[in-house]
């Protein structure tokens, strides 16, 4: 779907982080600080943190979704993930997982995680399509509302990447 688009994904920059900011704060009731980015971006060599980009019909372009995900050992962490609420429904969190899965394959990942709010049925619906299953609940984990985490793991890593849509993505990796 997003094809037709013109959606760019690559590495997050410094400059980016206005408008990762903007992404945040529209998306999650706890966002991040800016500096967790930076500090992400600058100090943390295990932190995959990647944009999705849109052009428009003008010269500019703007920021329509992103990805931070931490490499550790063999796993990789899905620490977080959002798209504009403007551009959602497009396939751009699809193609924002897909990529920075194959990348941290790439990099020696053999499993993948994330936590979860339970009221977050979107978001676990399309981590269920990426072979992610609930494995484990923590109660009132989410200071804001003392709402559940839940913990998804996929362990097949290896599995999904030997699937055949990969040979397409690899054109298009960060
Ligand atoms: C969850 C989120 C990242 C999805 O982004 P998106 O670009 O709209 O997702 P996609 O278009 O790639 O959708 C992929 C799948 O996600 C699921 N999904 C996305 N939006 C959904 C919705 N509103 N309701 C139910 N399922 C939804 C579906 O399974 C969908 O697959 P389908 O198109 O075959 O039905 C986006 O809604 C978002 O930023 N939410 C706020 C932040 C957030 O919750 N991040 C995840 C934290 S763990």
């Amino acid at each position: 779907m997003i094809e037709d688009k013109k959606v760019t994904f690559r590495p997050m920059r410094k400059d980016d982080l206005d408008s990762v900011m903007v992404i945040d704060r529209l998306s999650f009731s706890m966002p991040w600080p800016k500096s967790a980015y930076l500090h992400d971006l600058i100090n943390n060599p295990n932190a995959l943190l990647r944009v999705a980009e849109m052009d428009s019909n003008s010269s500019s372009s703007q920021l329509v979704g992103m990805v931070d995900t931490w490499l550790i050992l063999d796993e990789a962490h899905i620490a977080t993930l959002a798209v504009h609420p403007d551009f959602r429904g497009q396939g751009i969190a699809s193609k924002l997982i897909e990529l920075v899965l194959l990348e941290a394959h790439e990099k020696g990942a053999s499993r993948a995680m994330l936590e979860v709010r339970a009221s977050n049925h979107a978001a676990q619906s399309l981590y269920n399509k990426y072979g992610f299953v609930i494995v484990h609940r923590r109660p009132r984990y989410y200071y804001d509302n003392k709402e559940d985490a839940l913990l998804m793991n996929m362990d097949n890593l290896e599995d999904w990447v030997k699937s055949a849509r990969l040979v397409e993505l690899r054109k298009a990796t960060f």
